[in-house]
């Protein structure tokens, strides 16, 4: 009986009788909302983690559930949602054996509505061990692919709903735009339309099957919004935005993917401009629901109810940060360790400081969600999704991803591809690490235990074995990131006599949200000293370079002969670096942000004009974009040649658009994929206009010596920008369309 959901008899008023036309989820939700008391409201509005309910709470290892403790959240509390692991990833058993123990229990609630589970399975499915991991966001925008994204989303749908769980804290539409904040690599890069384009390729593909189905996912939009620029860099520390900026950079990734369709949004726990978000009715009610029309879910971060009284200090009591959240437009509290908001909630509206219509109206969208998420048909894990868990070819998808993302920065007298004879000496912290080549929301939080990673993982070091035999490849490094071994300059300078070249494994070691914030950007000085040493022997250094935001090169740079940026790009991380940098794979990727050279030169591509022009003792310079290595910058080991940009008229008319085409020929010996991008520069606007902005791009494949037209076609839309009255506007007058070194002139009418 317990396995069997009755939930027609709640409905039998409104879903009885096959001849009757279908009855809306919306109109569902409202029936069910009609029928609840205040306390079975404000339990659906709670969300509490793992920990709350398993046995030992935070240091359980085996997710075990402590039955009085399920019991307090589910029937006494009647907590809505569930999320969170406790010490790491659980196998896939265990996560759809307490799934079902979760929606057992809620048979003993009076109107039995079932839990919703949400995880963060940012670049695949984080929690269940053996799930397959891909690269992270960052690494994907170097694909410059949004297929590979969708097939990643997919894969990670299917590993999740198999787990038994149906919502995805996903996709991280944040913009990388400081590159101190940790959680950089969790952003598609500095682009808005890169973060636009992968952002919404991402929800279509988690949320287009129907959230009833095996094979999706409900998503949340995070971190809603701006939480990406703060001001110090340090996670969660403010950020003063003004609302041109916003709207111009950090906005519109969130409309488009609310037009895509996603069920959730999650809320920046961050203040902007000394409002902390979770208390803004402005953006979270006027824009969010109003402007952009969002219908979904809106949840809280991690406790970030409370941090309005406990941290933000504009709420002068943990109830009044509650009525403000709740006001503002908060749906769902991530309370998340107690049922502190439970409590405070019905406080609040007892005595008139939340009206019962907000209520009524959070509580309706988050059934609405569990209606469309087929939870009230079944709530258990779905036996038609076991066999998506863990399938061969998410293999080769994970290893097309990180192949597509690695990106080839330097090759000096073409050094690279190294020849498999070559003596090669693969060293520094990296080599032998699972966790610095994945990083972040990796089997833990933080990524950084290498023992969960799966045991067919590769680490850079085995993966050179692999491909060129232990006879010619040999390590000072250890196991683990840290080991003091790997920082051993003496023994690197000895084993360097044996090699023909130095492969120097070099970056950051995995690190997720505060934990991860940095005091510099420089390489730490150890890392330094290792790349130093390793230019001393004289032997030719390739540097690899596995981390999630740009650390400074720059001094030991001129010193080694090439340079490969391999990001986390997750489970097949290694083999793809060793297939790129033996030639097995041409690299194709490029850069999503620019590679600053030192912390006084952080100028972002889309950089302004007076950013452009560096003014020495009145002597105009236009060096102020010099980066160690620009925006958009990667190489391959063939040559591709553009010619003959043209346009299909030189003149844009309003509602109209012109056809920009480009002939691209691979003019090397090798086959190899490639990535056209189109910029744009308004040439005068009333608000000073960017030097340049990408505006589309396209990722094509050549045989050698094959030529392909591109087209584009723009309109006035991809042109637009937010002026002084905040308003998205195209201005008449010229601009220049630039395709590589090619630019060609046109006139918006
Ligand atoms: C992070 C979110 C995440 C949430 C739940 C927070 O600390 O900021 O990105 O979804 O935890 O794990």
């Amino acid at each position: 009986m317990k396995n069997t959901f009755l939930f027609c008899a709640v409905f039998a008023g409104i879903s009885a009788g096959a001849q009757k036309p279908a009855v809306s989820v919306e109109a569902q939700a409202a029936a069910l909302v009609k029928k609840m008391t205040l306390e079975e409201k404000a339990g659906q509005m709670t969300q509490v983690t793992l920990a709350v309910i398993a046995k030992g709470g935070w240091a359980n290892e085996d997710g075990s559930i402590d039955p009085a403790a399920l019991k307090k959240a589910v029937v006494d509390y009647k907590v809505g949602s569930l999320l969170n692991t406790t010490a790491h990833a659980l196998p896939v058993e265990i996560w759809r054996n307490l799934m079902k123990q979760i929606q057992d229990e809620v048979q003993y609630t009076r109107l039995k509505i079932p839990v919703v589970y949400g995880l963060d399975a940012i670049h695949g499915q984080t929690y269940t061990l053996g799930a397959t991991l891909f690269p992270q966001n960052l690494a994907m925008a170097a694909t410059r692919n949004p297929a590979l994204v969708r097939q990643a989303a997919k894969v990670t749908a299917m590993e999740l709903r198999s787990s038994g769980v149906r919502w995805n804290f996903a996709p991280v539409l944040d913009i990388g735009r400081q590159p101190l904040w940790s959680r950089f690599p969790e952003t598609y890069g500095e682009d808005v339309y890169i973060v636009k384009t992968m952002g919404a390729a991402a929800v279509k593909a988690y949320e287009e099957d129907g959230l009833k189905n095996p094979t999706a996912v409900a998503t949340s939009l995070k971190h809603y919004l701006g939480y990406s620029a703060s001001r110090n860099g340090k996670d969660r520390t403010p950020i003063y935005l003004p609302e041109i900026e916003l709207r111009e950079y950090y906005l519109p990734q969130f409309r488009e993917a609310v037009k895509t369709g996603s069920a959730s949004v999650m809320v920046n726990s961050s203040e902007i401009n000394g409002t902390p978000v979770h208390a803004s009715r402005y953006l979270l009610t006027d824009v969010l629901r109003k402007e952009l029309g969002f219908e979904g879910v809106i949840v809280t971060d991690w406790e970030d109810i409370k941090r309005l009284h406990d941290r933000h200090n504009v709420a002068a009591s943990p109830r009044e940060a509650v009525v403000m959240a709740v006001n503002a437009g908060i749906d769902m509290s991530m309370v998340p360790s107690d049922y502190s908001f439970y409590e405070l909630l019905i406080e609040a509206v007892k005595k008139g400081e939340v009206p019962m219509s907000r209520i009524d109206d959070a509580v309706k969208r988050i059934l609405v969600m569990k209606f469309k998420l087929g939870l009230f048909d079944n709530p258990y894990p779905e036996p038609a999704s076991f066999g998506n868990f863990g399938k061969p070819e998410y293999q080769q998808n994970a290893l097309d991803a990180a192949r597509e993302a690695m990106t080839l920065l330097k090759n000096q007298d073409n050094i690279l591809p190294l020849h498999k004879h070559k003596k090669i000496l693969v060293a520094g912290p990296a080599a032998q690490s699972l966790s610095a080549l994945n990083g972040c929301w990796s089997y833990t939080w933080q990524g950084n235990v290498d023992k969960w990673y799966p045991a067919d993982s590769r680490t850079i070091f085995q993966a050179f074995v692999e491909k060129a035999g232990a006879e010619n490849v040999f390590t000072t490094t250890e196991k683990g990131f840290d080991s003091p071994q790997n920082y051993d300059a003496n023994a690197l300078r000895k084993a360097a006599d044996r090699a023909d070249i130095i492969v120097l494994c070099i970056g950051e070691n995995a690190y997720a949200e505060s934990p991860g914030n940095t005091r510099d950007l420089a390489l730490p000085e150890e890392q330094e000293t290792l790349v130093k040493t390793a230019i001393m022997t004289g032997k030719p250094v390739i540097l690899v370079l596995t981390e999630g935001r740009p650390r400074f090169i720059t001094s030991v740079e001129p010193g080694v002969k090439g340079i490969l940026m391999a990001y986390w790009s997750g489970k097949k991380t290694a083999e793809a670096i060793a297939d790129v940098l033996y030639g097995d794979y041409n690299p194709n990727g490029r850069l999503p942000f620019t590679y600053h050279r030192s912390m006084g030169e952080i100028v972002l591509y889309d950089r302004k004009p007076t950013e452009e022009v560096r003014e020495v003792f009145n002597d105009n310079i236009n060096t102020g974009y010099d980066p160690l290595y620009p925006f958009g910058y990667g190489l391959s080991y063939t040559r591709f040649v553009y010619s003959d940009l043209m346009l299909s008229s030189e003149q844009m008319k309003a509602g109209g658009s012109i056809t920009v085409s480009v002939k691209v020929k691979n003019a090397g010996e090798r086959a190899g994929k490639h990535t056209v991008e189109l910029y744009t520069r308004d040439l005068y606007a009333s608000i000073t206009p960017s030097m340049r902005r990408l505006r589309a791009f396209e990722k094509i494949s050549l045989a050698p010596g094959e030529e392909k037209t591109i087209s584009f076609t723009l309109k006035p839309e991809d042109l637009a920008f937010v002026n002084a009255s905040l308003k998205t506007v195209t201005e008449p007058g010229q601009f220049e369309v630039i395709i590589g070194e090619l630019k060609k002139l046109f006139t918006y009418l």
